[in-house]
Parts: C-alpha cells; sequence; structure tokens
C-alpha cells in the first residue's frame, strides 16, 4: 500500500513493473468504452471551427487519450499529461502502432510535466480537462490534500472560456461535492456511470465560476 503518492518515484516504482512486459494499455478503472459516449458528447457540444483541445492530466498508460485521437470524428488535439517519465516511454513507444485518426486534423501529445505547474502551456487553451483517477489518488496522498487542490486550481487556470473539466471517480459526491464547492472555485454536475460491468463510478462536470482562478 503506497502513501506516498504524490511523489514521482512512487509512480515510476509502479510503472517500472510493466516495463519490458508485452504492452498494453493500464486504465485504473473504466477504460474507453464506458466513457467514449460521454466525452465525445462533451467535446461535441463544445464543437467549434478551430480544433478541440483536450488535457488528461496523470494519464498514466491509460488508453483514453490515444483512442480518443484516434476515434474523434472532429479534429481534437490530446495533451496526455504526467510526470513519470517511465508511463511517458511506455506510451510514446506504442505512437507508431495506433492507426490513422478518424480526423486527419487531430493531433496526439505526451508531455511530461508536474500538473500542479501547467505554465508550460498556454493559460485558458483548452476545451476539456480529463482528470480519471489522478485527483483520487492525490485525496489520499499524505500530505493532507494540499497537492490536489493545487492541481485542480491549477487544471482550472488552463481552461478555455466555456471549457469543462470531467472528473471520473469512485468517490461519492457527498464527499466529493462538499471539498469541490468548498475550493469555491467551481460549479459542478454529477453523473454515475454505470456500464454492464461497473457501478459505483461518477462523472463531476466542473464549470469554473470564475476565470481568475
Ligand atoms: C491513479 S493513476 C491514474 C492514471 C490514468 N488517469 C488512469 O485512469 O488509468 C494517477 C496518475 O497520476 C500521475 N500523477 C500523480 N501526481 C502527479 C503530478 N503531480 N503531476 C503529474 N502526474 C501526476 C501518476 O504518475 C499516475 O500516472
Amino acid at each position: 500500500m503506497f502513501t506516498d503518492l504524490q511523489k514521482q518515484t512512487t509512480w515510476d516504482t509502479i510503472y517500472q513493473k510493466s516495463q519490458g512486459q508485452p504492452f498494453q494499455y493500464f486504465d485504473w478503472f473504466l477504460g474507453y468504452s464506458s466513457l467514449k459516449g460521454l466525452l465525445l458528447q462533451l467535446l461535441r457540444d463544445m464543437k467549434s471551427e478551430a480544433s478541440l483541445k483536450l488535457l488528461d492530466i496523470g494519464c498514466g498508460t491509460s488508453e483514453l487519450g490515444p483512442r480518443l485521437y484516434c476515434e474523434c470524428p472532429f479534429p481534437l488535439h490530446v495533451y496526455c499529461v504526467d510526470f513519470s517519465p517511465i508511463a511517458l516511454a511506455i506510451m510514446r513507444a506504442q505512437t507508431s502502432q495506433l492507426p490513422q485518426p478518424v480526423s486527419s486534423a487531430s493531433q496526439l501529445h505526451f508531455v511530461q510535466t508536474d500538473i500542479r505547474d501547467l505554465s508550460g502551456f498556454q493559460q485558458q487553451s483548452f476545451n476539456l480537462i480529463l482528470d480519471k483517477g489522478t485527483l483520487d489518488a492525490l485525496l489520499q496522498a499524505n500530505d493532507g490534500g494540499e497537492t490536489a487542490c493545487c492541481a485542480l486550481t491549477e487544471s482550472l487556470r488552463m481552461l478555455s472560456p466555456g471549457g469543462l473539466m470531467l472528473q471520473v471517480s469512485d468517490e461519492d459526491p457527498d464527499v466529493r461535492i462538499v471539498w469541490l464547492e468548498s475550493l469555491r472555485l467551481v460549479t459542478v454536475t454529477v453523473l454515475q456511470v454505470d456500464t454492464e460491468k461497473n457501478t459505483g463510478y461518477f462523472a463531476y462536470i466542473i464549470k469554473p465560476m470564475s476565470t481568475q482562478c
């Protein structure tokens, strides 16, 4: 059982175990097939003349970013970020195996960064920020939630006007909404993600109340 979940070395140790093994994407919970409908619907509702930009914070070796890049029917620039160079090396090694994206203008990037400091990206430039399991893990870290709070505030700063953050989590709304609203930054809609195999997961659709976080 790891407690130092805010530390890069903890995650490097976890991902090192899959290095050298035959590649397969690993989603900590709920893969692309469970979330595809919701993700594409949120993106479709934002559809604009320009390409849309999506940021997956703490992507690990999840299939969501690569599959969205390949299958999104309109141009989508996907940025998968993580602070573990090992997770990103595993992901980058697979890029050449991916099929051509449905939209030839789509792009896929893997960027090593700490999500507490996203200053390497242009502020207010992402239409959708995806957090699947990353803040869940950081909320369990032994730093009293400090890293989680910082990462959330920083992520919201990256949203373009009208942009949304989608958190997919197993944390009950009674707990998560109290935390989100305590930060006085956001309004939240909750959906239950209910698939044949999975119950007990929630999608929190978060809108910043102000663009200045
Ligand atoms: C529970 S995993 C979730 C991975 C993926 N989103 C999924 O659903 O399978 C959390 C991920 O967040 C990354 N992470 C944790 N803290 C981070 C930080 N401060 N900056 C960037 N990535 C971080 C870890 O390396 C790990 O890959």
